[in-house]
């Protein structure tokens, strides 16, 4: 079955959103879930997450950067192509509750991931206030989307060509050091930008979910590719998360095993740009 797209939009440089029609997705998709995506028979499988849907459409969006060769070949693809396989959704959807006040902090491509979570916190009760990052004003989207979602909405820049020139993790500290403290903090982003969350929140003892991402292949649990280290237990991200504590994570395992094949996927990119002529 080909899952075709309806719709393409370039968010910024190098971040692109597409809406596929895929009705079993969209049927069963809740906040914090992913797809894994097969441009053709020979191509990778790689995991993004489900930004949105639309039951009545029968349409999921993602949004993703292009990183390497097959984000790259997915940049191709215009409106009315389509893919081979969109299999989900998968993992398990983020623990949405009334918890009080919740942070949510997304950052770089990100905030997509975060922006189904912001809306389900809100939508369960909850005062969300959220801090989107990028490292300059030229990546920042989807700003009016998320503080529709949110009561409080704080952008920074870390060159501060926009909004507050600061890291993720200093709005974060501040939110932690009023007098009302929230009760839960999500933070979805880059693995590093994860752990200096985790880590800020630590010392106040606020809960601190964080969606990571190891390489995965089958996404259900089956290959092992996707092992991390949670409180001393191996897990699998793709099945047991991918959300987990923060506090939790081994952390130096995940990038570790994140960078296993950085010279095959180097080879693969230059092998790529060198076919389609795309400068490096
Ligand atoms: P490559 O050059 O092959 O890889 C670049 C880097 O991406 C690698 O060093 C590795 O750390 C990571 N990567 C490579 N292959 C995989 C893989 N099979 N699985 C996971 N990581 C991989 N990216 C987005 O842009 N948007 C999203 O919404 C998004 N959601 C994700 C959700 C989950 C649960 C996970 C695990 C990852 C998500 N990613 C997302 C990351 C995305 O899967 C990688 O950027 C993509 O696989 C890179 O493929 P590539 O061939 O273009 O780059
Ligand atoms: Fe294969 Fe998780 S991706 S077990
Ligand atoms: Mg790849």
């Amino acid at each position: 079955m080909a899952y075709k797209i309806l719709l393409r939009e370039d968010l910024v440089p190098k971040i692109h959103l597409f809406k596929l029609a895929a009705p079993d997705v969209a049927r069963k998709a809740q906040a914090g879930q992913f797809v894994v995506i097969r441009i053709d028979e020979k191509g990778e499988r790689i995991p993004l997450t489900i930004a949105d849907w639309d039951r009545k459409e029968g349409s999921v969006t993602i949004v993703f950067m292009e990183v390497g060769t097959t984000t790259n070949r997915l940049a191709q693809l215009k409106a009315g192509d389509s893919v081979t396989d969109f299999v989900g959704p998968l993992g398990v959807p983020t623990h949405i509750e009334k918890f009080g006040t919740v942070v949510c902090v997304g950052g770089g491509f990100a905030v997509a991931t975060i922006m189904p979570i912001a809306r389900a916190m809100k939508e369960a009760g909850n005062k969300v206030i959220s801090i989107m990052g990028s490292r300059n004003r030229s990546l920042i989207f989807w700003e009016n989307e998320l503080r529709r979602v949110s009561d409080q909405l704080i952008v920074t820049t870390d060159d501060g060509s926009y909004g507050r020139k600061a890291l993720v993790t200093e709005p974060l500290k501040e939110a932690l050091e009023t007098n009302k403290k929230p009760d839960r903090v999500i933070a979805i982003g880059p693995s590093i930008m994860m752990k200096f969350c985790a880590e800020t929140t630590r010392p106040f003892g606020v809960k601190t979910i964080v969606s990571l991402n190891p390489i995965m292949v089958d996404g259900t649990g089956m290959c092992g590719c996707c092992r991390i280290s949670v409180g001393g237990v191996t897990r699998f991200a793709c099945v047991d998360g991918p959300d987990f504590d923060g506090h939790q994570v081994d952390w130096d395992l995940l990038f570790t095993r994140q960078r296993m094949y950085l010279d095959e996927e180097k080879i693969s990119f230059a092998q790529w740009q060198s076919r389609h002529s795309v400068p490096s």
